[in-house]
C-alpha cells in the first residue's frame, strides 16, 4: 500500500467530509446528515447526501458517492494518489510517498513547471522586436490586447532553438522538454529543435490552472494551420477543453461548445464568457463529463457543413448521458462564431443565443434532409418517422407544436399528423410501461446494485452482508459475535474486503472508517458501498445480526461444499488418466 493506515486516518479526520463537499456544494442538513444538488449530474432538487458521522456521500440520482478521497478523484478528476495528495495539501499535512509514486507525480510537477514558464517565454516574446508580424496578424484578427493577456496568447520565434535555450537556461533537461512536448528530436542527428516556430501561441491550462500544453497557428496559409502539442504525461486531448479554466466561474446558464480556439476566444471577447474549444479532436464522453460538472446545459456551435452535423450529431447522446441539456445553434451567413461576430457583432448572436434551435427542431430539420419530399412514398416514411420522433416528446405541448411543424413540412394536414403522433405515442407509452414493469419487477426480486458493474450472484447471502456490515460500521464491538465467520464466507468480493479490513482494525483498536479501501475497492464498489453505508438505520440488535451471520456462514459454507466437490471430482479424473 502507497500510504499508511495511520497517514489515511490523519488525512480523513482533517479533511471532514461535509467540510471538503461543503467546498463544492452548498449543503443544509435535514437530520444527521446534509443535502445539496449533486456536483455530478444535472439536477433540481437535492438529491446528494452527505453523512459526516460515517464520513461518505452519495447521490440517489445518479448513484455516485463514496468516502472524501472517492469524492475528490471524481470532482477534480485525480487518481486515487493524486487525490490523497491534494486532500494532504489541503489539511497542510505532509505526505509520506511511496518513491515509485512519488517520482510519477514529480515528474508531473516539473511538467507543470516547465509549461508554465514557457508560456511566460512565449508571451514575453510578444515584447521583442521580431513580434511585429504577429501583432499585425493579432490585429487582423480582431483581437485586442486584454484578450491576448486573459489568455496568456504568445508567440514562438522564428528560430530552431529559442524556447530549448530559454528553458535550458531555467534549469530544465532537454528531455524534459521532449516529454512536455514541447521540442523534437532529429532521427539522425539526435538534436533537438523547437517544436513551435513562428506561431501565434495558445496555451491550454486545465481547470486547476496548470499550463498542459499548447496550440500554435500560423500567421498566413501555411500548413498546418494549427500545431497542438502531442499527448504527454500531463496533456491529454480527451479530457480538457480549452479554455475551461476560465469558463468554470461563468454565471452564464449554459456553456458554448466550439470546434476552435479562435472561436472560442472571440466568443469571451465579445462578452460571452462561457466559450469553450475541443483541442483538436471530437467530443469524447470525458469531455462531456467535465462539462456536466459545470453547467446544465450546452449549445453546440458546430460548422454548418457536413463534418461539423456529424459532430454535432454524435456529440448530442454523450452529452446527454450525463443529463446535460442540449442546444444546437446554426449561423446562417458565417461558417463558425468567430467570423459572424465580426460580420454581425454580438447582439445578433445574442439573439441567435436566446432563440437558438432547441434539440426537437433541429432533430425534425435533419429528418427532412434525409427525404425527397416531391416523391410519394418518401413523404409517407417521412411522416411515419417524424410522428415516432415527435412522439418522445415529453409534454402533449410540444407534441402538439412539432406535430404540426411536421405537418407543414411534409404538407400534410395537422390532423392526419396528429394521428400518426398518437399512434406512435400510444405504441411507445406500452412499450414503456411493460419495460418498467419489468425492470420493477427484476429490481423487486433482485435487488441488485445499481451500477452494472457489481452483481450479486447470492442475494440471499448478499442483502445478510448488507446488513452485517452495516452494524458492524454503527456497532464495532458487534465484531464479538463474528467468530465463526470467515472472509470465505463471503459472496460479495467488496464486503469481504471490508469485512477484513475492518476486523483488523477493531483488533488493532483503530476506527472503522472506508479511507484505505479506495486502493483496493473500483470507483463503482466505492460508490455503491456508500450507499449500502448511507442507508443504514433503526435500531441494532445482537439477534439481527447473529441471523445475518449464520446466513452468510451457511450460504458461503455451500460454495465451499461445492468447491470440496469439484476438488474431488478433479482428482477423480486425474487418477482416472493414469
Ligand atoms: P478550423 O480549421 O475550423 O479553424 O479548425 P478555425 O478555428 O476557424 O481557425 P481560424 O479561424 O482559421 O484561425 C478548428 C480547430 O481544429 C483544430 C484546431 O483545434 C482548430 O482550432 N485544427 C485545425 C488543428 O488541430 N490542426 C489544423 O491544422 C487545423
Ligand atoms: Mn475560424
Amino acid at each position: 500500500m502507497a500510504f499508511s493506515p495511520a497517514f489515511l486516518e490523519e488525512l480523513n479526520n482533517r479533511n471532514p467530509i461535509e467540510d471538503v463537499v461543503g467546498q463544492y456544494v452548498s449543503l443544509t442538513r435535514r437530520g444527521s446528515n446534509l443535502f445539496g444538488l449533486c456536483p455530478f449530474h444535472g439536477e433540481k432538487t437535492a438529491s446528494f447526501s452527505v453523512a459526516p458521522d460515517k464520513g461518505i456521500c452519495y447521490c440517489f440520482g445518479c448513484h455516485k458517492g463514496g468516502d472524501v478521497i472517492t469524492f475528490i478523484m471524481e470532482i477534480e478528476s485525480l487518481s486515487y494518489p493524486d487525490a490523497v495528495r491534494f486532500l494532504a495539501k489541503r489539511a497542510g499535512l505532509e505526505v509520506p510517498e511511496d518513491p515509485r509514486e512519488n517520482s510519477q507525480y514529480k515528474k508531473k510537477e516539473r511538467l507543470w513547471a516547465l509549461c508554465k514558464e514557457a508560456a511566460r517565454f512565449f508571451h514575453g516574446q510578444l515584447k521583442t522586436p521580431a513580434a511585429g508580424e504577429v501583432w499585425a496578424y493579432i490585429r487582423k484578427r480582431g483581437l485586442s490586447p486584454s484578450t491576448v493577456t486573459r489568455f496568456g496568447m504568445g508567440f514562438a520565434p522564428n528560430q530552431w532553438t529559442a524556447l530549448i535555450d530559454a528553458m535550458t537556461a531555467k534549469g530544465f533537461s532537454k528531455s524534459e522538454l521532449l516529454d512536455a512536448g514541447l521540442v523534437l528530436q532529429h532521427k539522425e542527428k539526435g538534436t533537438f529543435y523547437d517544436r513551435f516556430r513562428n506561431r501565434l501561441m495558445f496555451p491550454i491550462i486545465d481547470v486547476r490552472g496548470n499550463v498542459i500544453g499548447f496550440g500554435g497557428r500560423v500567421m498566413d496559409d501555411s500548413t498546418p494551420k494549427y500545431l497542438n502539442s502531442p499527448e504527454t504525461l500531463i496533456f491529454n486531448k480527451r479530457k480538457n477543453l480549452f479554455a475551461m479554466n476560465v469558463v468554470k466561474k461563468t454565471k452564464s446558464d449554459c456553456i458554448i461548445l466550439t470546434e476552435g480556439y479562435m472561436d472560442a476566444i472571440a466568443l469571451h471577447q465579445y462578452g460571452f464568457d462561457c466559450a469553450v474549444a475541443s483541442l483538436g479532436t471530437s467530443l469524447t464522453q470525458e469531455h462531456a463529463d467535465l462539462l456536466s460538472k459545470y453547467t446544465s446545459q450546452v449549445v453546440l456551435t458546430y460548422d454548418g457543413d457536413a463534418a461539423g452535423q456529424n459532430a454535432t450529431q454524435r456529440a448530442i447522446p454523450m452529452l446527454e448521458k450525463t443529463g446535460l441539456k442540449v442546444r444546437i445553434l446554426r449561423m446562417q451567413g458565417a461558417k463558425d462564431p468567430d467570423e459572424f461576430l465580426k460580420k454581425f457583432g454580438a447582439d445578433r448572436f445574442k439573439l441567435l443565443l436566446e432563440g437558438c434551435e432547441n434539440q426537437a427542431e433541429y432533430r425534425l430539420a435533419s429528418l427532412q434532409k434525409q427525404f425527397d419530399l416531391s416523391v410519394d412514398e418518401q413523404k409517407v416514411e417521412f411522416a411515419r418517422k417524424a410522428a415516432e420522433l415527435v412522439s418522445t416528446f415529453t409534454t402533449a405541448v410540444e407534441r402538439e407544436i412539432y406535430g404540426i411543424k411536421a405537418a407543414e413540412m411534409a404538407k400534410l394536414t395537422p390532423e392526419a399528423m396528429r394521428l400518426e403522433i398518437n399512434k406512435a405515442y400510444k405504441r411507445r407509452i406500452n412499450r414503456e410501461k411493460k419495460a418498467q414493469e419489468k425492470r420493477d419487477l427484476e429490481i423487486a426480486a433482485a435487488r441488485q446494485p445499481k451500477s452494472k458493474e457489481i452483481r450479486y450472484e447470492n442475494l440471499r447471502s448478499a442483502m445478510a452482508e448488507e446488513s452485517l456490515v452495516q452494524m458492524l460500521q454503527r456497532d464495532p464491538s458487534l465484531f464479538q459475535r463474528t467468530q465463526g465467520l470467515k472472509p470465505e464466507h463471503f459472496s460479495v468480493p467488496m464486503f469481504r474486503t471490508l469485512f477484513e479490513n475492518w476486523r483488523s482494525c477493531w483488533r488493532e483498536d483503530l476506527p472503522i472508517t472506508t479511507t484505505s479501501l479506495g486502493e483496493q475497492l473500483s470507483p463503482a464498489e466505492m460508490a455503491h458501498l456508500s450507499a449500502v453505508l448511507q442507508m443504514s438505520e433503526g435500531p441494532l440488535s445482537e439477534d439481527a445480526f447473529d441471523d445475518c451471520v449464520k446466513i452468510i456462514c451457511e450460504e458461503g459454507s455451500e460454495t465451499d461444499d461445492l468447491l470440496a466437490m469439484q476438488a474431488k471430482w478433479k482428482k477423480k479424473k486425474s487418477y482416472g488418466g493414469t
